[in-house]
């Protein structure tokens, strides 16, 4: 029997090109021009593997493929992003999209990476049946890092421990380890005998967080049949881990920030307070200052949250850290996997700090964990890396080059035409075909920048070309 691939695209020149490259890998293929008639197709084919354009005209991809993820959790799901989609990748990423191959991508690529993810899920999955999982106690000597921004991380993270603080906020963008940060928290404190108990506000529907919160008792709503406790009081005396709290409703907001200055609540339909001891470590990748500007954020619940905080840097904010994680995650998959002995390239540590890891850590070790389950070499190089991390080295090693220098896009270009002048001794057409671009732009460009030649023929004045 083969692999089953359905295609989710609203153009049918796409639909019909994939189809035929994936038909003659030997895959049996579906295709679908709509978010609705995707899910569809998704409940009756159930395919192994689903690939799905971001923008689908009538729906959002992200939409789809959380419905996909709902019907059948094991699906492998790739995504087609188009250039400056980040924001959506990486939610799509979270949400549990397997991949992502970035627009214009070539057939063999997106074969490719259908057959590898596939293959790299199956594995994956014989390895978590076998018992490879990640344990839910961290330690502190998990979140790995020997930059300083991280060596902060962890210093706050003590001193958070010992000072016994009961309300801690933690930002960062997706990925950088908030919920690492918050288990750390619990597991290297005092409350590490009691639980660490976890609501994520954005996965709730508001009309179900107060009952999840608080509890309810028996009768208080139709299906309501037995008394239960909330997570508020499941947590007593342990840590109670507000995930994704910029997603929490307004009206939810006003009841957390008396819990949280109380410790106290109300079953629904309870007639007494009861009390507990929890610390509440909230999470977010949002910017609560500008959702409480624009009044999506309660402000007196912001203030409250944060006058203990942690904020997370992103990775690229400890680039010296990327050669070592990756290395680290390297070694703990490889002997997992029985493949102690690969190492990674330095060509290859040198594709991944010129990357710009949008999905932070996680995007980082994930590509880790595929490299060891997919590859049987010793060491890794660039070749074994997925097209997108090889591909935009250059690109973000000018933004490397920016952000390191606090150079502007303009004075880059402008280092990088006189260079390649200088290397063409000063022959305009040349350089104009290295720069890819015309003559007389290179013209119009040298004369902004203040070159000399920029008002002059020089050495190629002699050279005519007409150029449109
Ligand atoms: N400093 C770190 N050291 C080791 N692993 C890390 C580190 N930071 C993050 N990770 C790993 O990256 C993955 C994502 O971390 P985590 O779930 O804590 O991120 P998050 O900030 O909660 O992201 P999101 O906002 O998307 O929920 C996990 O597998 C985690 O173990
Ligand atoms: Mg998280």
């Amino acid at each position: 029997m083969s692999d089953r691939v359905l295609v989710i695209d609203d153009e049918l020149g796409v639909r019909r090109t994939l189809r035929r490259a994936l038909e003659e890998e030997g895959f049996s293929v579906e295709t679908a021009g709509s978010g609705r008639k995707g899910i569809r197709c998704a409940e009756e084919e159930r395919p192994h593997v689903a690939v799905v354009d971001l923008k689908l005209g009538d729906t959002s991809g992200l939409e789809v493929l959380r419905d996909l993820k709902r019907l059948q959790p094991s699906m492998v799901t790739i995504m087609i992003s188009a250039y400056g989609e980040v924001q959506d990748v990486v939610q799509a990423m979270k949400i549990g999209a397997d991949d992502y191959v970035q627009k214009p991508y070539d057939l063999d690529e997106m074969v490719r990476c259908v057959r590898q993810t596939l293959r790299a899920s199956r594995m994956r999955e014989e390895y978590r049946s076998a018992g490879w999982r990640a344990p839910d106690a961290v330690g502190l000597d998990q979140i790995l890092g020997r930059t300083e921004p991280i060596e902060a991380v962890r210093a706050t993270i003590r001193k958070i421990v010992r000072s016994g603080a009961q309300t801690v906020l933690v930002q960062g963008d997706t990925g950088t380890g908030k919920e690492l940060v918050a288990r750390a928290l619990h597991y290297e404190s005092d409350r590490a005998a009691f639980p660490f108990v976890k609501l994520n506000c954005s996965a709730i529907p508001d009309s179900l967080f107060e009952s999840e919160l608080f509890g309810h008792e028996r009768g208080t709503f139709t299906d309501a049949q037995e008394t239960r406790k909330g997570l508020a009081e499941i947590a007593d005396g342990g840590t109670l881990f507000l995930d994704e709290i910029g997603d929490c409703g307004f009206a939810n907001q006003a009841k957390l920030l008396t819990f949280i200055e109380e410790r106290r609540f109300r079953r629904l339909g309870g007639r007494e307070d009861l009390a507990v001891d929890v610390r509440i470590v909230a999470a977010t990748n949002k910017d609560l200052d500008a959702a409480s500007e624009s009044g999506e954020f309660r402000k007196d619940l912001l203030h409250r949250l944060k006058v203990i905080g942690i904020m997370l840097p992103s990775l690229r904010e400890r680039e010296g850290d990327i050669a070592y994680l990756a290395a680290r995650f390297v070694e703990e998959f490889g002997e997992r996997a029985d493949k102690a002995e690969m190492s990674l390239s330095d060509e290859a540590i040198e594709c991944l700090e010129s990357y710009g890891w949008p999905g932070n850590v996680r995007e980082l070790r994930n590509a880790m964990e595929r490299i060891v389950l997919l590859e049987d070499c010793q060491l890794i190089l660039p070749d074994h890396l997925s097209q997108k991390i090889r591909g935009s080295s250059t690109l973000s090693r000018v933004r490397g080059l920016m952000s390191r220098t606090g150079l502007a896009l303009a004075e880059v270009e402008r280092e990088h035409i006189f260079r390649v002048l200088e290397e063409t001794d000063g022959n305009r057409t040349r350089a104009s075909e290295i720069l890819g671009i015309t003559r007389q732009t290179l013209i119009n460009k040298l004369k902004m920048y203040g070159h000399p030649s920029g008002t002059v023929s020089e050495k190629d004045s002699n050279v005519a070309i007409d150029e449109a």
